[in-house]
């Protein structure tokens, strides 16, 4: 195991009663801007201290703003204002980034232990999973390889304090929310390790240690095998790399199953150079987080074999290094992949594509009804969508929307881009079947997503672009800069609501 850990995830609990009697250091009183907080039970002394806040317009109740008092006739060490915006603005989304908003605040001021006051609009089954979501992504930790100067406290445990009322719900609201909130810290642990820490081998020997003993399986399929699948789109691209390719395959079966398989299907390029057709020096160090895809897989299933899910469900992560060396494939080369169509390769940066390929086929041939890719795969998604929606392609439509739906009640942000045979001509080569990359820069997400349809043929298919949101560049109240477990929680969605698409 690796010695730089990401996080450890907080106890969470459910408290039902008054707030003046929960033991924690920090009380988080969350503030709207449009009600007043005359409900909560609240002392007499914070009571009036946040009257008087609030009379000289001091506190407002924007969200995320911050008033720290002291915590008189409590057992909480101290209390934290924090800002909810308008009430009936609230959602599980806004929960969520609130959630990590208190966490990560108490862990600014070195505190281990937090509890978030769940009233008014954030009292319902929804909001209470999603604060607990978003107390366990704020035990993240960024600077797991800082060895000195670490700026926040480890977050221990987190309650969720409510009134009354249902209470056997919301704890099982608790409990997933803490699942789902883990499998996300497990893809963003993954994508957070440098490259010279995560080759294709290692990735693989994680995900073979962290699914042991557990309803997932693991297989890993080395260079030998691959070739032995004629898999020539991925072991092209691994060619200039002394690091060895894998293809990690997860299985996920539940006794009885029959109807649908759904295959997640995760890019995982260790480090992306580029390879002969090289990127520019700047930015290049944030190559190494062109394997959210496969992180983002790997935390869907680790998920899975915590909550399960009615079908069937199979994990295929391609991994490789793309890098420039005497070895490394060219441009001009014709690659022929596993399902015999031939790729002549325009540009050796357009690589994500080529082991998708392979990996596509490889999920129909063990059987998948219902394809899920996802990848950093395109510049030109994030130029088209910016940094707040993930691309969203696929066919046929009725598949694309239940992967959108998913996403929304994950909450996860895709937007749906198009895909028709009128863009066919841009990946036209005149000497193979096709080109791996277009001649032109417009419409790129588009032209990369063509390619992969060609793989996944028939089969209901959908494809994520993470390019653009895979990592946050900025940082805010309730996301640090790094890698943000974009779509986990939509692949899990997915694969816990069979019934409401095969
Ligand atoms: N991994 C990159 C895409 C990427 C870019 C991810 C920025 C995250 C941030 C991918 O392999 C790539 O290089 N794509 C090329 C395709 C082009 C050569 C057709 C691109 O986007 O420029
Ligand atoms: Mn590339
Ligand atoms: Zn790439």
């Amino acid at each position: 195991m690796l010695s730089h850990e990401f996080y450890t995830t907080p106890t969470l609990r459910l408290v039902v009663g008054p707030p003046a009697g929960v033991e924690t250091d920090v009380l988080v009183v969350p503030v709207f801007a449009d009600t007043d907080a005359t409900s909560l039970h609240l002392p007499d002394a914070t009571a009036s201290a946040m009257a008087a806040l609030r009379s000289t317009q001091e506190l407002k109740g924007e969200a995320y703003e911050q008033h720290w008092l002291a915590a008189d006739g409590m057992a909480a060490g101290r209390v934290l204002l924090l800002g909810g915006g308008a009430a009936g603005a609230v959602s599980p989304d806004f929960a969520r980034r609130f959630g990590t908003a208190a966490g990560l605040a108490a862990r600014s001021r070195g505190q281990g232990r937090v509890a978030v006051l769940a009233h008014g609009a954030l009292e319902s089954e929804a909001t209470v999973r999603a604060l607990a979501e978003g107390l366990t992504l704020a035990a993240f930790h960024v600077d797991a390889y800082k060895t000195r100067d670490r700026k926040l406290a480890d977050l221990h445990s987190a309650a969720i304090v409510v009134s009354a009322g249902g209470t056997n719900a919301l704890a099982d609201a608790v409990a997933l929310g803490s699942v789902l909130g883990e499998a996300t810290n497990v893809a963003r642990a993954v994508a957070h390790e440098p490259p010279n820490v995560l080759t294709p081998a290692v990735l693989a020997d994680r995900a073979k240690a962290m699914f042991a003993g557990t309803s997932v399986q693991v297989e890993v399929l080395e260079e030998a095998q691959l070739r032995e699948k004629h898999m020539g789109l991925l072991l092209g691209v691994a060619q200039g790399s002394v690091q060895a390719p894998r293809l990690i395959v997860l299985t996920y079966e539940p006794a009885n199953a029959s109807g649908p398989v759904l295959a997640l299907v995760g890019k995982a390029v260790t480090f992306d150079t580029g390879g002969i057709s090289i990127k520019p020096a700047e930015n290049m160090d944030k190559m190494k987080y062109d394997m959210c895809g496969g992180a983002a897989v790997l935390g869907a299933f680790h998920a899975l074999a915590r909550t399960g899910a009615t079908s069937k469900v199979i994990g295929l992560i391609p991994s490789v290094e793309n890098m420039p060396s005497g070895t490394a494939f060219r441009p001009g080369d014709i690659l022929t992949g596993a399902s015999g169509l031939t790729v002549e390769i325009t540009n050796t940066d357009a690589e994500g594509r080529l082991i998708l390929g392979d990996a596509l086929w490889y999920a129909k041939q063990l059987g998948a009804t219902h394809l899920v890719d996802i990848a950093t795969l395109t510049g030109a998604c994030a130029v088209a969508l910016g940094r707040v929606a993930s691309g969203l392609f696929g066919a046929p439509d009725a598949w694309r929307e239940a992967v959108q739906g998913a996403g929304t009640r994950g909450g996860d942000f895709l937007w749906p881009l198009p895909i028709s045979d009128d863009y066919e001509d841009l990946l036209k080569s005149d000497i193979a079947d096709m080109a791996n990359a277009a001649g032109t820069r417009y419409g790129g997400a588009i032209s990369a997503a063509l390619f992969l349809k060609a793989f996944a043929g028939d089969t209901p298919w959908a494809h994520l672009d993470i390019a653009g949101t895979a990592w946050a560049d900025e940082s805010k109240p309730y996301q640090p800069k790094g890698p943000t477990g974009v779509a986990v929680r939509t692949l899990i969605e997915l694969a816990r609501s069979a019934e409401t698409w095969a």
